[in-house]
């Protein structure tokens, strides 16, 4: 492999620099020098970003696995790959070997295939963080099936609405899960689910917590006794450049999750390229990211970026304050962690406990520190860089989203000077434009707009599974010829960007990516309830928290309003999942609307932030006297 580190800031410049001018120059190199290929591409780039229609690489013919496994095994095969950290530390960590690696993924594509998965199927995978959940997307990879990993805290309708959305014949879990001090029973989430999903044929079963369970006969498999038989030899699949890889669903402003669909050889390209970079990753190094591999950020910077680079991954199974706050620090100290990738809402609950459980720890070792999911504010940048970098490490705020499939917008450590709150600069290869409502392009600096890009990347997913449509509706419509964020940012005097939120109605709580529409879809099923509107407020450690704003019914009136809160909570939570639940419930009589019906959004984050003073111009509302009473019973 080639090397494809930028060095310094000049040479940033110049890669940046080339990168615009001629991006077909620019990836044709990277791809070609730092990945095996069965066959090369006869176009790098062609694109339509009217009609949404993008493919780098055309005609290639590769497999991911190849380059994130196999390649390695002639120079790195005994290095460790994954170092999987259980939720109890009293629990032995496994290191997983490059060799090892190659042998579980080619025996468990081998069960994949005997129960009958073939190229172009789509898998669902409802897996805790163990090994297994690495080895079975490794195994769709290598077999050319879709994976689909369903963030395994999702609730049974959640999982059963993405199981049929991408029609997947077969879903993967364990017989439960550890978080922290609690077991949860992922298997019985997932029969719940199977009831309503007909194009499901099998399951398989990681035992992980020997919890009891159902199984129910010709549908569900131990895996591990169809594993021991396995052989473990797999021919690998040969994959075009724009076969699908995975999909994986993010929440939008309206309706159902959008499944996001990454394709293979772009997706690879650019993953690499930005792992190495944004992290600064260097043979010997460990790298932890703390995320779930549910969300993009576990995907590209867990799984796939590192092992594309021969690096050593960590895969931790429990959460940061478990047993004590201070799992992650000495998970770091354990491990000797080089590079650590963790996000605001983490930071800022451990920021909250005494510092003595980071200062006892060594944490010597670490060079880069990065964060990702939301902004970060201030306060939660200056303590992550004091008591966890110790100010001699750079600090990575990344900003990408699970659309882009891999990082946008980040310092890169020893080459960008960091400013706290900054994403700083674009990658190469990534233009980011500021958009005023009027679709008119802000130039010049220390401005604010929308956020778009210009130009494709080799990262940007391909589509929505099933709905080409809203793909293009929604990333393409609001700014023609451009790709739109649904962020609102700012640029400094010196080009840099800070992100400053979401200008839509997606609400980002504890970095999840939270659509208002589906919260309230859950609402409003509840019997007593006629209508509901929720939006976010800051919260000390979530970022933001959710408030809800809820009219009854008149049947509703009378119950127990306290009971009411918590069956909407229960609704949502069994809907959606716990994470959604809301913090603030206020029964109204009305909702502040327009004379089209909209809900005027605006408003209601104004007193749901406690901010009245100024509400804007509110004379397209149909009723401005709910104003008023919405404020004087706010919780
Ligand atoms: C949204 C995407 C991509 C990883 C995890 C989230 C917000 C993400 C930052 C950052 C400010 C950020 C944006 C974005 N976001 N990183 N460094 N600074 N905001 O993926 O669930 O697809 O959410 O997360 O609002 O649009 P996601």
């Amino acid at each position: 492999m080639r090397n494809y580190l930028i060095e310094d800031l000049p040479h940033y410049f110049e890669e940046y620099k080339k990168s615009i001018k001629n991006p077909k120059k620019f990836w044709d190199k990277i791809a070609d020098q730092n990945f095996v290929w069965y066959q090369r591409w006869s176009k790098v780039v062609k694109y339509d970003m009217n009609e949404a229609k993008i493919t780098w690489f055309k005609n290639a013919k590769l497999n991911i696995t190849k380059n994130c496994i196999d390649r390695h095994l002639a120079v790195r095969g005994e290095k460790t790959a994954i170092i999987w950290e259980p939720n109890d530390p009293k629990e032995e960590a496994q290191h997983i070997s490059y060799n090892e690696l190659y042998n579980r993924v080619n025996k468990t594509a081998n069960v994949l295939r005997e129960m009958g998965i073939e190229k172009g199927d789509r898998v669902c995978i409802y897996l805790p963080m163990i090994p297994e959940l690495a080895v079975t997307m490794l195994a769709c990879a290598k077999l050319g099936a879709v994976h689909s990993v369903i963030f395994a805290g999702f609730s049974a309708s959640a999982v059963a609405s993405r199981v049929n959305d991408c029609g997947a014949k077969m879903v993967i879990t364990s017989d439960g899960s550890y978080r922290g001090n609690k077991v949860l029973d992922l298997k019985s989430i997932v029969d719940e689910a199977l009831e309503k999903t007909p194009t499901v044929e099998s399951v398989l079963v990681v035992k992980r917590t020997h919890n009891e369970i159902k199984m129910k006969e010709g549908r569900d498999h131990w895996l591990a006794e169809l594993y021991e038989k396995a052989s473990a030899d797999f021919v690998t699949v040969i994959m075009d450049a724009e076969d699908p890889l995975f999909i994986l669903y993010t929440s939008g402003s309206t309706g159902k999750p959008k499944g996001m669909l990454h394709t293979s050889a772009g997706y690879m390209v650019y993953t690499a390229y930005t792992f190495k970079n944004v992290f600064n990753y260097k043979e010997n190094d460990i790298y932890w990211c703390t995320a779930d591999i549910g969300w993009i950020t576990g995907h590209s910077y867990i799984l796939y970026g590192p092992l594309l680079n021969g690096a050593t991954t960590v895969i931790f199974e429990g959460v940061p304050t478990y047993p004590e706050p201070d799992r992650f620090w000495e998970v770091i100290e354990k491990h000797k962690i080089t590079q650590f990738y963790t996000a605001p809402t983490a930071i800022r609950s451990l920021a909250k406990e005494s510092s003595e459980w980071v200062d006892k720890h060594d944490l010597s070792t670490l060079k880069v520190i990065g964060s990702v999911g939301e902004p970060i504010n201030e306060e939660a940048w200056h303590w992550f860089n004091d008591h966890v970098g110790k100010k001699k490490c750079p600090v990575v705020d990344t900003w990408w989203q699970t659309e882009t499939g891999g990082i946008m917008i980040s310092p890169l450590p020893f080459v960008t000077p960091t400013k706290p709150t900054y994403a700083t600069l674009p990658l190469p290869g990534i233009q980011p434009v500021l958009m005023d409502d009027k679709r008119n392009e802000i130039t010049g600096n220390q401005v604010t707009g929308n956020l778009c890009i210009r130009f494709p990347w080799p990262g940007i997913a391909r589509t929505i599974w099933g709905d080409h449509q809203r793909y293009k509706e929604t990333y393409f419509s609001a700014f023609p010829g451009k790709y739109f964020t649904g962020d609102g940012a700012l640029r400094d005097e010196v080009g840099y960007y800070r992100i400053t939120g979401r200008v839509d109605d997606v609400i980002i709580v504890s970095g999840h990516n939270l659509g208002t529409a589906p919260i309230e879809d859950s609402i409003n099923e509840h019997p007593a309830v006629a209508e509901s509107a929720i939006v976010g407020y800051p919260h000390d450690i979530k970022g933001n928290a959710l408030y809800g704003f809820v009219i009854l019914k008149e049947t509703g009136e009378g119950r127990d309003k306290e009971n009411l809160k918590k069956e909407i909570n229960q609704l949502i939570a069994d809907q959606i999942g716990p994470i959604a639940k809301l913090d603030k419930i206020q029964f109204v009589s009305g909702l502040p609307k327009t004379r089209s019906g909209k809900i005027m959004r605006r408003i209601l984050r104004k007193i749901a932030e406690g901010d009245f003073s100024n509400f804007g111009d509110i004379s397209t509302l149909l009723n401005p006297e709910i104003v008023e009473e919405i404020k004087n019973e706010r919780i």
